[in-house]
């Protein structure tokens, strides 16, 4: 980059943890006031949608997805309050990949910048009194793609499938940061068996603090 090149992406940097900053305040805001439910967590979609619409914050030059299209993901930090609350990552995914269903054990919601990343939500047809054992079907499917997001409490269960044709940009907000989560369970619908989720597919591949 030329000189005029870096200061052009510094002002989109504090641009960006401006907005950033301002938004999470107003999630905090939010769930102090009404706790955690389903129409808590559409309160802060609104939020991330109005935040993830301002695609010039979030330059795929700053953001890329891991090289070459290679599989798995490129997570950046943007934020996190002390203690790990509220933990917002620009995730860069490259069409192709998807996750096993898994839970989060916090609360999570899921914008788009760019691309379109499938969201599988699965019911659980067991009454879970059986940890190793499951039985799923897909309840739902949600396009995340720029102008549409997910909300997941922390049970539901939901796999990712990016099948767009570019590579995502999407934000992810989690009540509590994913290397804090250490009991997170992965479920497989076809064999019915529930095994812990990949701890490392957990930490941040960039930006991570400490
Ligand atoms: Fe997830």
């Amino acid at each position: 980059m030329n000189a005029s090149e870096v200061s052009a992406a510094s002002d989109v940097a504090a641009r960006r943890a401006a907005a950033v900053s301002a938004t999470v305040d107003r999630i905090r805001a939010i769930e102090a006031r009404e706790g955690v439910t389903r129409p808590t967590l559409e309160k802060i979609r609104a939020e991330l949608l109005k935040l993830a619409a301002q695609e010039q914050l979030f330059p795929s030059s700053q953001f890329p997805p891991p090289p070459n299209g290679e599989k798995g993901s490129n997570r950046y930090l943007l934020q996190e309050d002390a203690g790990n609350r509220f933990a917002l990552y620009l995730n860069a995914l490259n069409p192709g990949n998807e996750t096993k269903p898994h839970d989060h054990t916090t609360w999570a919601v899921v914008v788009a910048v760019d691309g379109q990343e499938l969201n599988k939500v699965y019911e659980r047809l067991d009454n879970g009194s059986d940890p190793n054992r499951c039985e799923l079907r897909v309840r739902e499917e949600i396009m995340v793609e720029p102008g549409r997001g997910i909300c997941l409490m922390p049970e539901d269960i939901h796999s990712i499938h990016t099948t767009g044709s570019v590579p995502t940009r999407h934000l992810h907000m989690y009540g509590l940061a994913l290397e804090k989560l250490d009991d997170r369970k992965a479920y497989d619908p076809a064999t019915g068996t529930v095994t812990a989720y990949n701890r490392n597919f957990m930490k941040p591949t960039v930006g991570a603090k400490g």
